[in-house]
């Protein structure tokens, strides 16, 4: 799987394949039951086929069927009921990270347009020097989950700090527009069981990803969204490339026409995201 935000540093590398090992090991037995739905994926891009295979494996059951206890706080848009049933009709959970940035309001401006909602997962240090593009985030509708304060590798960091950078966005978002994030998505889709224990929330990865912080091109950004997505499907992007916020009136007008719904994470799983996320069941057939 590939990892999340700005140009790495090599010593990540060797990150990348420690996390993907942790998950393997913990949860990859049953990965051989392909779908017929990720073999295809394969076709076409075989990371992402094996992200999606993982999360039909972990969770394919039924959405919304592990439970988590989200905390009852915030009043975030994300707590009403699902406007759709992601088990009856395709839903995609567009995702954004490393925001909020000075492009965050065009992207706004486009989700707007398709009556789409997405899910935002915020740098507490970029929401305290763009609180009003929170502000506008929120009373979207759109869903905010915490990113961390600074974006370090949670699994390098002491258990105190773990936690700090965790809380200190909590407050930040909290101050600013009002609620408080239900969903975290560890720096880097790194994590292990140190870093499980210390965070209760459900960690939401991708089940797709652009590498739009590689390739600063918005119709390739476009195209890798589009030739990989399923019903189901978590997408990856980041709102600090004006590249990317220049992609999604591509991604957004296709997807439309595929039929696609735009929902926010909590939303693609019924309200109850599991533990660990990649991706939603797709529908069931009927
Ligand atoms: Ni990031």
């Amino acid at each position: 799987m590939e990892i999340c935000a700005r140009e790495h540093p090599p010593f990540l590398t060797g990150v990348k394949r420690v996390t993907a090992g942790v998950l393997a090991t913990a949860m990859l037995v049953t990965l051989t039951a392909t779908t017929g739905a990720s073999q295809a994926a394969a076709q076409s891009d075989p990371r992402a086929a094996r992200s999606d295979a993982l999360g039909v494996a972990l969770f394919g059951a039924s959405p919304g069927t592990s439970g988590v206890s989200l905390p009852s706080s915030g009043g975030s848009a994300a707590e009403a009921p699902p406007r759709v049933d992601c088990r009856r009709v395709k839903c995609v959970a567009l995702t954004f990270d490393d925001g909020p940035g000075r492009y965050t309001d065009t992207l706004l401006r486009h989700l707007a347009k398709y009556q789409a909602r997405a899910t935002f997962f915020v740098v507490g240090s970029n929401v305290v020097t763009y609180p009003r593009v929170l502000r506008r985030t929120v009373a979207a509708g759109h869903e905010i989950g915490n990113h961390t304060w600074s974006h370090p590798l949670l699994t390098r960091l002491p258990a105190s700090r773990v936690r700090s950078q965790i809380a200190r966005t909590d407050r930040a978002v909290k101050a600013v527009a009002g609620v408080v994030p239900h969903l975290v998505r560890p720096p880097y889709g790194a994590f292990n069981r140190a870093v499980r224990r210390q965070i209760s929330r459900p960690l939401v990865l991708w089940s797709v990803d652009t590498l739009d912080w590689r390739y600063r091109n918005s119709a390739t950004v476009a195209r890798r969204a589009l030739r990989s997505v399923r019903p189901g499907s978590i997408i990856l992007f980041h709102d600090i490339h004006r590249t990317t916020v220049g992609a999604m009136p591509r991604v957004l007008k296709t997807l439309a026409q595929r039929g696609y719904h735009f929902v926010t994470v909590t939303e693609l799983f019924g309200g109850r995201p599991p533990h660990v996320a990649f991706r939603a069941a797709p529908p069931k057939k009927s």
